[in-house]
C-alpha cells in the first residue's frame, strides 16, 4: 500500500474541489438551476447558453432527438468552473427515466448531490428512485425546493412528505415568506439574512438584509406586518421542531439541509451555492476490492464511470470519463489498466470547463478527465500507477425490460456479436447469454435503449437485428455458502439461468411470485438485485 502522502499543494487542490450532481424528477428545474449556478461561476454569460443532457419528455421514442441530445451531452457531461476559490465540478445526469442507469452510475462519481423538488408537484417517481441510490451510498444531499413563485404545497407539509417518502431527515436553512403570487422572499436561518424576491428580474445578487433579531421592525418594513408576523411564528416553530443543523449528519447522508427558491428567477440560488461550497464534502475516499483509497495518496488512481461513443461513422471515437480518486493525473504518463493488465498513456486527456473542452496537463482528485478510447475501457475499469486493485460501487442494477436479440443477417453474426458486447461494455444495456444456443438477451430500464441498440448496431457494425419480448420480471445474481444447493439450483432451473458479461450465472425470475417461491425452495441461496454484492 502506498504510504507516501502528497505535498501541500496537492492537499490544497483536493480541499478546494467540490464534485457533485444535480438530480431531480424531469421538469422540476434541474437544467434551469444548473444554468444559474454556472452563471454565478462566470462559466457562462447568458442563460440558455448551455444545453443540458436533457431529453424532452415528449420525445419518448424520437430517436433523432436523442441523438441530437447525445451530441450535446458530451460537452455538458462534466461542467467544471471556478467559484470563490473553489473548483466546482457538476456531473450532469440525464433526466429521462429510460437513462436512469446512466444517472445511477454517474452518482458513483460524485461526492454529494443537490436534489431539486418542484414545490407544486412534491416528491415524484424519479425523486424516489434517485434518493434510493443516494441513500445506498450515504451520499450527502442538499434539497432545493423550486418554483416558489408558484402556488405549491405548504412548506411544512412538503418537508413532512419528503421526510416520509424519501426516508431522510430534513433541516430548513432558508424559509419562504409566502408563495406563488404572494411570494416575498426567504429568510436565511443560517446567516440570519432576509432575501427579497422581485419577480421577473434576473440578477446576480439578491436584495439581501441582515436581520439578526426577527422582532426587529425592519422586518415589518420590508415584508409588511402580516408576512412578518407569519414568518416569526414559522421560525419559532422550526426552531422548536428541528434540531440545529448538524454538518456531520449531513456528511453521513442522514440529514438534508433544505433551501427554498425559484431557479428561473435566479432566486435563492446564490444562497444555495454559498452554503454548498462551505458544507459539501471535498473529494472522498473510495473502496476497492483490496482497500480504501484516500484522495491524499501520492499515487494516481481513478475509475471509468461513463463511456460516450460517437455514433457518427466518420468519427468513431469514444470518450471514457475517468473520475480521479487519488494522486495526480498527468498527460502522457503511463498508467496501469488493472483489468487488462496493460499500461496505457493518454496524449490528449480532456478537461471540461462548462461547455468547452480542452486538453489538460494534469488533474486532481474530484476532477473528471475524458480519455479518448479505442475500445480498451468498460464501465467500472480502474487505472492506477501499478497497484492491482479495482474500485467497487459501480453496480449494474437489475434491468426491467428483457428482449431476445434476433439476428436478421446470418452473414453478419460476428459483427453483431462484437457490437452488442461493446455496447454492453459502454453500459447502453446489459447482455445476458442463455445456453444452449448462445441466446442473447438484452436487458434495459427503458424502451428507448432498444431503439438505440438497433440503430447503433446497424450504423456502426452493419448488423441488423430485431427484438423478441421476453416475459422476465427481474434478473437476480445469487450466492451461497452451500455449493451443493447452488449446483442443485443451477441444474433444476437451467431454463431460467443466463450468464452476465462477466460470465456469472444470473437467475431470470418470470414474476414476483416465481421469485418468492424460488427463495422459499432454496433458502440457502442469497439473491441480489444488483451485480455488486458482498460474498
Ligand atoms: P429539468 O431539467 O428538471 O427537466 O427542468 P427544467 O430546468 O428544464 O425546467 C422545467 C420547466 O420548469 C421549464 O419550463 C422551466 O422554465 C420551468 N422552471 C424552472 N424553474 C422554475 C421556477 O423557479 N419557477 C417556475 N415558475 N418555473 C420554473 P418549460 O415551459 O418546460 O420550458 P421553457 O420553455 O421555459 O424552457
Amino acid at each position: 500500500m502506498p504510504s507516501i502522502y502528497l505535498n501541500k499543494l496537492n492537499h490544497e487542490e483536493i480541499s478546494r474541489r467540490r464534485t457533485f450532481g444535480i438530480i431531480s424528477h424531469p421538469d422540476a428545474g434541474k437544467t434551469t438551476l444548473t444554468e444559474k449556478i454556472l452563471l454565478f461561476g462566470g462559466a457562462i454569460k447568458t442563460a440558455g447558453a448551455v444545453k443540458m443532457n436533457k431529453i424532452s419528455k415528449t420525445a419518448t421514442s424520437d430517436f433523432m432527438e436523442i441523438e441530437k441530445q447525445r451530441g450535446i451531452s458530451v460537452a455538458t457531461s462534466v461542467m467544471g468552473f471556478e467559484y470563490d476559490g473553489f473548483k466546482i465540478n457538476i456531473l450532469d445526469t440525464p433526466g429521462h427515466k429510460d437513462f436512469a442507469e446512466d444517472t445511477y452510475r454517474t452518482l458513483t462519481a460524485v461526492d454529494s448531490v443537490i436534489l431539486v423538488v418542484d414545490c407544486v408537484k412534491g416528491v415524484e417517481e424519479q425523486t424516489r428512485k434517485l434518493m434510493e441510490v443516494c441513500r445506498m451510498r450515504h451520499t450527502p444531499v442538499i434539497i432545493f425546493i423550486n418554483k416558489l413563485d408558484r402556488e405549491g404545497i405548504d412548506p411544512y407539509d412538503l418537508l413532512h412528505i419528503i421526510e416520509k417518502e424519501l426516508n431522510i431527515h430534513t433541516r430548513p436553512l432558508t424559509w419562504p415568506i409566502g408563495m406563488g403570487a404572494g411570494f416575498k422572499g426567504v429568510y436565511n436561518l443560517f446567516t440570519k439574512h432576509l432575501l427579497l424576491f422581485t419577480p421577473h428580474i434576473t440578477r446576480l445578487s439578491d436584495d439581501n438584509f441582515a436581520i439578526d433579531d426577527l422582532a426587529s421592525p425592519e422586518l415589518d418594513k420590508r415584508v409588511g406586518t402580516d408576512s412578518a408576523n407569519h414568518l416569526r411564528k414559522d421560525i419559532e416553530l422550526i426552531d422548536s421542531a428541528y434540531e440545529p443543523f448538524d454538518k456531520d449528519l449531513y456528511s453521513e447522508g442522514y440529514l438534508a439541509p433544505v433551501f427554498f427558491g425559484s431557479a428561473i428567477n435566479n432566486f435563492g440560488v446564490k444562497e444555495l451555492l454559498d452554503t454548498f461550497i462551505s458544507i459539501a464534502p471535498s473529494p472522498l475516499p473510495r473502496l476497492t476490492d483490496l482497500r480504501e483509497v484516500k484522495p491524499e495518496e501520492n499515487e494516481f488512481t481513478g475509475f471509468v464511470f461513463k463511456i460516450h461513443a460517437n455514433i457518427d461513422p466518420k468519427h468513431r471515437d469514444r470518450i471514457a470519463f475517468c473520475r480521479i480518486v487519488s494522486g495526480r493525473f498527468e498527460r502522457n504518463k503511463f498508467f496501469y489498466h488493472t483489468r487488462l493488465d496493460k499500461k496505457l498513456r493518454f496524449s490528449s486527456p480532456t478537461a471540461f470547463m462548462a461547455n468547452e473542452k480542452s486538453i489538460v496537463e494534469e488533474a486532481f482528485p474530484g476532477d473528471v478527465v475524458g480519455l479518448y478510447d479505442t475500445g480498451n475501457f468498460k464501465i467500472g475499469d480502474t487505472l492506477t500507477e501499478g497497484e492491482k486493485l479495482s474500485f467497487q460501487g459501480i453496480p449494474s442494477f437489475s434491468p426491467e425490460i428483457f428482449k431476445e436479440l434476433i439476428n436478421k443477417d446470418p452473414f453478419k453474426t460476428k459483427q453483431l456479436e462484437k457490437g452488442v458486447r461493446q455496447l454492453s461494455d459502454e453500459g447502453v444495456a446489459q447482455l445476458f447469454i442463455r445456453q444452449p444456443g448462445n441466446v442473447k438477451i438484452i436487458g434495459t430500464v427503458g424502451e428507448l435503449q432498444f431503439e438505440v441498440i438497433q440503430f447503433r448496431l446497424l450504423h456502426e457494425y452493419s448488423a441488423s437485428c430485431t427484438f423478441q419480448p421476453l416475459r422476465y420480471f427481474k434478473a437476480f445474481w445469487f450466492t451461497s455458502k452451500d455449493k451443493a444447493q447452488i449446483n442443485k439450483f443451477l441444474s433444476i432451473n437451467a431454463q431460467h439461468i443466463t450468464f452476465d458479461k462477466d460470465d456469472r450465472p444470473v437467475f431470470m425470475a418470470e414474476s414476483e411470485w416465481h421469485y418468492k417461491v424460488t427463495r422459499e425452495v432454496y433458502p440457502l441461496l442469497v439473491f441480489h438485485n444488483t451485480s455488486e454484492y458482498k460474498g
